[in-house]
């Protein structure tokens, strides 16, 4: 069966990733039907399109989007990052940010999820008397009952699943009163569906800690959207590396396409130099390949991901390697 993926390089050694995350797909003997869409940075300052209501139309027709990584230094900062990234996942309702994470020896082995369209993301806030000494900058965020609650579910369904079936809940329910006592009680509340998962509860400080000192406690997470941006690159940086940190903007619902891209961004001091490790990317669309029924094939490319003999050299060889150990 063919699948049809929009691609999605981006900027800085988005590009440059994807290339080998497509290379390892085919090379696993996955049919791909992929529309390159030129979106990031140097259109956005050729034309100034960033992503239209169109675009995510088209979008829906889609099995799958992969993507690289946006932002770049030549662009005010949020414009990329707000205008395509979040308006992917916000317009798609790609509420889970599932971005796993395994010690290179097998030590630990936990997922992160993240609510991926609330809290400080959403957007609320504004200026009041912008540039004057009086100027006031608010940033709300926002937490609904709806929206915690599926994502807090998705994580116990998952852990459910998992040999441990273990859920810690992330926040900082002692200063967050509001926000964190939403969590909280949405989170006890759905526990008692799954009497079979144990919980446990951390706050997001003490958290960082474990993460560095004991990750080895943790099976499924579940965490904000703004914790879990910061602790998931904390987890890429304990387990292996940035660059072999992979996720999936999912909606779980299927009413429409998920979107898979690696945790890193588009690394400006590395970009067009061939330094980036493309594994980040290969796990993301391997990640894909699972959500499209192919996890025979997603099996395999983890396998040669986790081979130290594939992955010394340049982005290409690395990606060339890793296709070679699958039989291209
Ligand atoms: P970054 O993740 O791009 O880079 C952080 C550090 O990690 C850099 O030193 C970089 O060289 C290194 N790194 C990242 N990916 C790597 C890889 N595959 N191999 C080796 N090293 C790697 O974060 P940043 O510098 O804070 O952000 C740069 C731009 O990317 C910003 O515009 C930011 O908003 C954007 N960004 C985009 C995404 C995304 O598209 N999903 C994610 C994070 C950041
Ligand atoms: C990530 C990135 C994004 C985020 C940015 C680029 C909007 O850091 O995917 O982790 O903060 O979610
Ligand atoms: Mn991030």
């Amino acid at each position: 069966m063919t699948h049809r993926i929009a691609v999605i390089g981006g900027d800085g050694i988005g590009p440059e990733v994807i290339a080998e995350a497509l290379k390892v797909v085919r090379a696993a003997g996955v049919e791909l039907d992929t529309v390159d869409y030129d979106l990031g940075g140097a259109r956005y300052l050729r034309d100034g399109v960033v992503l239209t209501d169109d675009i995510v139309e088209e979008w829906r027709g889609f099995d799958a989007l992969l993507l690289g990584a946006v932002g770049t230094p030549d662009v005010p900062p949020g414009v990329i990052e707000r205008g395509l990234l979040l308006k992917m996942r916000f317009d798609l309702d790609l509420y889970v940010n599932q971005r796993p994470f395994v010690a290179p020896d097998g030590s630990h082995d936990f997922i992160v999820i993240r609510e991926n369209t609330e809290g400080t993301y959403a957007g609320e806030g504004g200026f009041l008397r912008k540039g004057t000494p009086h100027e006031i900058a608010t940033q709300g965020s926002v937490n609904t009952r709806f929206g915690v609650e599926r994502c807090v579910r998705y994580a116990f369904e998952l852990a459910q699943r998992r040999p441990k079936r273990h859920l810690t809940l992330v926040h900082k329910t002692n200063v967050l009163t509001f926000a964190g006592d939403l969590w909280e009680r949405t989170f006890n509340e759905v526990a008692a569906e799954y009497p079979d998962v144990t919980t446990a509860y951390n706050h997001v400080d003490a958290a960082c800690i474990y993460f560095v000192e004991s990750p080895q406690r943790y099976d499924v997470i579940v965490t904000d959207n703004l914790f879990g941006d910061i602790l998931t690159d904390l987890g890429g940086a304990v387990s292996g590396g940035i660059g072999f940190a992979s996720s999936g903007n999912l909606n779980p619902d299927r009413t429409g396409p998920s979107m898979f891209e690696p945790v890193h961004g588009s690394a400006p001091d590395i970009a067009g130099q061939q330094k980036a490790n493309p594994v980040a990317a290969i796990l993301s669309a391997a990640m894909m390949l699972d959500f499209l029924g192919e996890a025979d094939a997603a099996e395999r490319i983890r396998t040669a991901c986790a081979d130290p003999e594939n992955l010394t050299g340049s982005t290409a060889t690395i990606g060339d390697a890793i296709a070679r150990s699958l039989g291209a």
